[in-house]
């Protein structure tokens, strides 16, 4: 690989509950990158939580705000990129990423994703029966994750499996 990919930043999509947090963090370490959790820089920005933002300023506002943040992050090398499950929706946020750096997919079966996410308040798609929710969004967005680079499934890996696989493919 060339020199200027080494540089490149890693950035990972995927559901809600598949790991991005986690292995994101654990990259971070590894490569002695910053982690960049665009929900959090969004919340940061916005003096409030994601859910506090879709609840008093509707989905629409939030993910305006993900497209313009994912976009002004995204001008930086060199970082670990965790993104929300649903930057991926907008086709123009898709096509930025795979020109930003090596886009890697997070997937698990829906069990797994289930007992991860189960009961957290912080993620307001899931309000209510939560593998409802959880099989419809997956669901509607079977498609929308297929432009990654690399997709790791990590439903029976722990999470060092995962970063280590995602780091041979991105030496
Ligand atoms: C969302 C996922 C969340 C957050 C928001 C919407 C989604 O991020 O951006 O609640 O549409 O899947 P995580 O994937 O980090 O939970």
């Amino acid at each position: 690989q060339s020199e200027d990919s080494v540089h490149s930043n890693i950035i990972l999509v995927g559901m809600m509950g598949t790991g991005k947090t986690t292995v994101g963090t654990l990259l971070a370490n590894l490569l002695q990158y910053p982690l960049v959790d665009i929900d959090a820089v969004i919340a940061e920005s916005e003096g409030m939580s994601v859910q506090d933002i879709f609840a008093s300023k509707g989905e629409l506002y939030f993910r305006e705000l993900e497209s313009q943040t994912l976009a002004s992050v995204l001008e930086q090398k060199g970082q670990i990129v965790s993104t929300g499950g649903g930057s991926v929706l907008r086709a123009e946020n898709c096509d930025l990423m795979i020109a930003k750096g090596l886009v890697v997919c997070l997937t698990a079966d829906i069990d797994h994703i289930v007992q991860r996410v189960g009961g957290d308040d912080n993620r307001p798609l899931l309000a209510g029966d939560t593998y409802e929710r959880v099989s419809s969004i997956m669901e509607q967005r079977k498609h929308a994750y297929q432009f990654a680079h690399v997709t790791v499934d990590t439903s029976l890996l722990n999470p060092d499996e995962v970063a280590s696989h995602v780091l041979t493919r991105y030496r």
